[in-house]
Parts: structure tokens; C-alpha cells; sequence
């Protein structure tokens, strides 16, 4: 039973984290889709607004055996995986600027915890530009996010911001 971590903001899921998700299930028996927690940061929705889209949009993907959970955590990403007793930790990687990045948070992250590997996974190239930062920014300016989030994120971002 092979178990993944798939750490993130996810504020919000995008496209192209569902498909990483859908990469991931053909490697992993389970995946945790885990949100950090990040007091530091002023996020567009809340967790409980993140885990309850996340929950319904995995609902809609190909994901063939593999277990789907969605879970929230503070503190070390390494101290929860150990802690989830999980085998991995799976990151996108979109383009050669996310790799710097990437590589040092997997070196460190090995360093900590030498018994989780990180797996880079490519995501389609329809996805390769697509963040949670440029989807919030296009939204706000007014930019349609056809294809980008799923329908049911896009409706929530309209809800959230016709609340103020
Ligand atoms: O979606 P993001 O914001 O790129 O995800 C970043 C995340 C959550 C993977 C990273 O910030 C993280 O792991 N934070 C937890 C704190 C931690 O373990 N820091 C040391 C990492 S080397």
C-alpha cells in the first residue's frame, strides 16, 4: 500500500492540480491532498472553504483504485507525512523556474526526514502556466477562468466576492 502527500495552498484547486492528482493515482494506492495552514498569509478562501471544494471536485476525476483524502496541517510537511505514515511527497513541477524552488524544498525536506522521497510529477502542457496565484489575479481583474479551475471553483469565487 503505497501512500502520497500532496501538500499546497490549493487557494484555490486548479485544473492543474487535478491533473497532477490523476498522474499521482497511477503511482499511489492513496493520496492526501493536504492544505497547509499558513497563518503568515491572507488566503482567498478559507481552509474549510478549500477542503469542502477539494472533496467535491475529486469527486469528478479519474482516479481508478486509488483512495482520495483531503486533510489540512501546520508545522513541518516531513513530521506530517511521517505522522500520515506516508511513503511520498508529490509536487508539480510546471517549468524550469518552479524547479529551483522545488529541488530546495526536496533537499531540505530529505534532510529532515530521509525516509520520504519526493516525486516531481509534469503536469499536461494546456496546464503549464496555470497557478492559484494568475487564476485569483485574472478573476479579480475580470479575466474569464474557462478550463483553468473547475466550474464549481470559478462559482464559488463569484459568490465569495458578490458577498464582499
Ligand atoms: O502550494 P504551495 O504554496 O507551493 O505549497 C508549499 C508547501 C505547502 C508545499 C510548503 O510551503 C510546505 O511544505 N510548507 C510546510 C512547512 C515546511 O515543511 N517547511 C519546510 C519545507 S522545506
Amino acid at each position: 500500500m503505497r501512500r502520497a502527500i500532496y501538500p499546497g495552498s490549493f487557494d484555490p484547486v486548479t485544473n492543474g492540480h487535478l491533473d497532477i492528482i490523476e498522474r499521482g493515482c497511477k503511482l499511489f494506492d492513496e493520496i492526501i491532498i493536504a492544505i497547509l495552514v499558513n497563518p503568515e498569509k491572507t488566503p482567498f478562501f478559507t481552509i474549510e472553504e478549500r477542503q469542502e471544494m477539494l472533496a467535491q471536485v475529486l469527486e469528478e476525476i479519474e482516479h481508478g483504485s486509488c483512495r482520495l483524502r483531503v486533510d489540512s496541517f501546520e508545522g513541518l510537511l516531513v513530521q506530517y507525512a511521517v505522522a500520515r505514515q506516508a511513503h511520498a511527497i508529490v509536487r508539480g513541477i510546471r517549468a524550469i523556474s518552479d524547479y529551483e524552488y522545488e529541488l530546495q524544498m526536496a533537499l531540505m525536506n530529505r534532510r529532515l526526514e530521509p525516509t520520504i522521497e519526493t516525486v516531481f510529477m509534469m503536469p499536461a502542457e494546456a496546464y503549464s502556466y496555470v497557478s492559484s496565484r494568475l487564476v485569483k489575479e485574472v478573476f479579480l481583474l475580470g479575466g474569464e477562468l474557462g478550463g483553468l479551475v473547475p466550474p464549481l471553483v470559478e462559482a464559488r469565487m463569484k459568490e465569495k466576492v458578490a458577498k464582499g
